[in-house]
């Protein structure tokens, strides 16, 4: 067993070239997912990091091989274990949406502490969670915070299949639906106007010439509407900050995930739209700007 794993540890030091906006995938730890599910068992590098190794069986072995061979080719450790952990949750994911991204939760835990802060005046919270991919900001909103009740919605209809593969996976049926909608068009209604306490988002915000020049491990295998924020990146993010205050109660706050740089803007166009009281930013270790929030002017 020590053989084995020396053996590709050795090939991946050379061979692996690891995305850094996956920084939970490591040599060890994505030896440790490949070896799991060579075994028979899914689980995502950030989980099979915390765990023993299963004895493998010759065949097993071979399989192990394979995946590696694989991984170094560039398929996305995602992809061929069919998991990827988010705010400590195990999700299901493959090509039909983007694989879920540690930066992410900066988004992920404002949102959590919003939650929070918002149940401490009410009992049930209504939050939406527009272009939702593969359901992990919703989901681990509603796996998070008892009495909330999500609504999720992509334009992709692999990502609503997908969503609606991980609202069973975690079993939250009850509390979380999912349908293909551009941005809010599903939802134009009396049953959601002025309902939802918290809008939550993580939109395509790269420019459309960015993404053509995107590393071809990502734009092989992740879909590029997940990416492609038009022109200038913005084209969604406009759109969300015009439209969130019809749906968002007395009380309600939008907060999104903005790109590298574009937070400053963002926040001038949030404030210029003159539809938002509070406008807070939450910064990544570098202090850059990756989440913005912002709470409905009361009329
Ligand atoms: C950056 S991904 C985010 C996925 C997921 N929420 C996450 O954090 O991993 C953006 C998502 O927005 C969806 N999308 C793009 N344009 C959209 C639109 N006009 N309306 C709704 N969803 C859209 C894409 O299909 C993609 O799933």
């Amino acid at each position: 067993m020590e053989e084995l794993y020396q053996k590709i540890r050795q090939d991946f030091e050379r061979n692996l070239s690891i995305l850094e906006d996956k920084p939970e995938e490591t040599v060890d730890s994505t030896i440790k997912a490949l070896w799991n599910k060579a075994f028979g068992i899914s689980l995502s590098a950030t989980k099979a990091a915390q765990l023993p190794l299963p004895q493998l069986s010759e065949q097993q072995k071979i399989t192990l091989l394979q995946l590696a061979e694989k991984r170094i080719s560039g398929t996305p450790l995602a992809h061929l274990t069919g998991r990827q952990n988010f705010m400590g949750i195990e999700f299901r994911c493959d090509k039909r949406a983007l694989i879920p991204r540690k930066e992410t939760e900066i988004l992920g835990q404002s949102a959590l502490e919003l939650c929070k802060k918002i149940a401490e005046k009410k009992t049930i919270l209504n939050l939406m969670d527009v272009c939702c991919g593969s359901g992990n900001l919703g989901l681990a909103l509603a796996f998070l915070q008892p009495d909330t009740i999500v609504y999720s919605s992509d334009l992709s209809p692999d990502a609503v299949a997908l969503t609606k593969d991980n609202i069973s996976f975690l079993n939250l049926n009850k509390r979380v639906e999912v349908v293909q909608s551009d941005l809010f068009s599903q939802f134009e209604s009396d049953e959601f106007w002025g309902e939802i306490d918290l809008i939550v988002c993580n939109p395509p915000y790269i420019s459309s010439s960015k993404v053509l020049k995107m590393n071809s491990e990502i734009a092989v295998n992740e879909p590029s509407m997940a990416f492609d924020g038009g022109m200038i990146g913005l084209k969604v993010i406009q759109k969300l900050i015009q439209d969130s205050p019809r749906f968002l109660s007395g009380n309600g706050w939008l907060i999104f995930e903005v790109g590298l740089g574009q937070g400053p803007f963002v926040i001038q166009l949030c404030e210029k739209s003159n539809q938002y009281q509070q406008i807070k930013s939450f910064t990544d270790n570098d202090g850059h700007i990756r989440v913005i929030a912002a709470s409905k002017t009361s009329t």
